[in-house]
């Protein structure tokens, strides 16, 4: 059992590549990571998952046009894999979350039309003997602890195989006051519901920022997005632009490794 796969996240894309969110363009910057994908791990992956707000706003017509961009023309089931074809990208399987910026209602019509609308995405599928586990804290920018998301772990925990949980919202803090307070009131019952299974990794992003940590001894890893990160500024939160990044994860005899790429625009 060996593999890579890529993680990206936070795209927060708008329905027109003309459209720029405060000068920027969300789609110039998506289209320069997945090229930086094409041109140098096309063939040395098995997928790419994005952990969501994928689009910014929630409407039909933002998800239509990704789903333009992206080459994507069939129906699938949630997570996916879709087969995407941009950039030099060549029906590449990739697999969509939602975040707190995709309406799980029009998420799922646009993006999983084979699947009933569902208000969580909480979902699973083995990929190599390696479970992999979608969990939905939710569509506000706090992560709440549902019970739709512990049923889903609690029906991981009826299988052996090693584990990664990919998830939009982050769950250990960050040291920003204002993006913390966007971490779960009280994470007991997820720690109780992780805890000693063996759980290769979380990952995850929301907070726009490459971090790690460890949570009941499992590896949390956050991720920068692909448009603006936050910055400290006294109590308020700064916008700022870094350059995007993308997490290569390589899964290999069990154990589980991470290289962090970034991508100038
Ligand atoms: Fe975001």
């Amino acid at each position: 059992m060996s593999f890579s796969f890529i993680q990206i996240t936070d795209h927060h894309l708008r329905e027109s590549e003309t459209l720029l969110t405060r000068g920027y363009s969300t789609a110039h910057a998506f289209r320069a990571v997945l090229r930086h994908i094409a041109q140098n791990w096309a063939d040395r992956i098995d997928f790419i998952v994005s952990t969501g707000d994928l689009v910014d706003g929630g409407t039909d017509a933002e998800y239509q046009h990704v789903r333009q961009m992206l080459g994507i023309t069939a129906a699938s089931h949630a997570p996916g894999p879709q087969r995407v074809t941009i950039e030099g990208l060549r029906e590449m399987p990739m697999c969509f979350l939602p975040g707190n910026h995709d309406s799980r209602a029009v998420f799922y019509r646009n993006m999983f039309s084979s699947d009933e609308p569902r208000d969580f995405m909480n979902v699973a599928f083995t990929h190599k003997d390696v479970q992999f586990v979608c969990l939905d804290w939710g569509g506000e920018n706090k992560a709440i602890v549902y019970p739709e998301m512990l049923a889903q772990l609690s029906r991981a925990r009826e299988s052996n195989a090693p584990t990664i949980i990919w998830m939009h919202h982050a769950i250990t803090p960050i040291g920003i006051p204002r993006i913390d307070s966007f971490l779960p009131n009280d994470l007991g019952a997820f720690q109780k519901a992780i805890r000693n299974k063996n759980i290769l990794g979380i990952f995850h992003g929301h907070f726009h920022a490459t971090y790690e940590s460890r949570i009941e001894g499992v590896p949390v890893f956050g991720l920068r997005s692909t448009t603006f990160s936050f910055a400290p500024d006294g109590d308020t939160v700064l916008l700022v632009l870094r350059p995007p990044h993308y997490r290569v994860v390589h899964v290999k005899d069990g154990k589980l490794s991470t290289e962090i790429v970034e991508v100038l625009l």
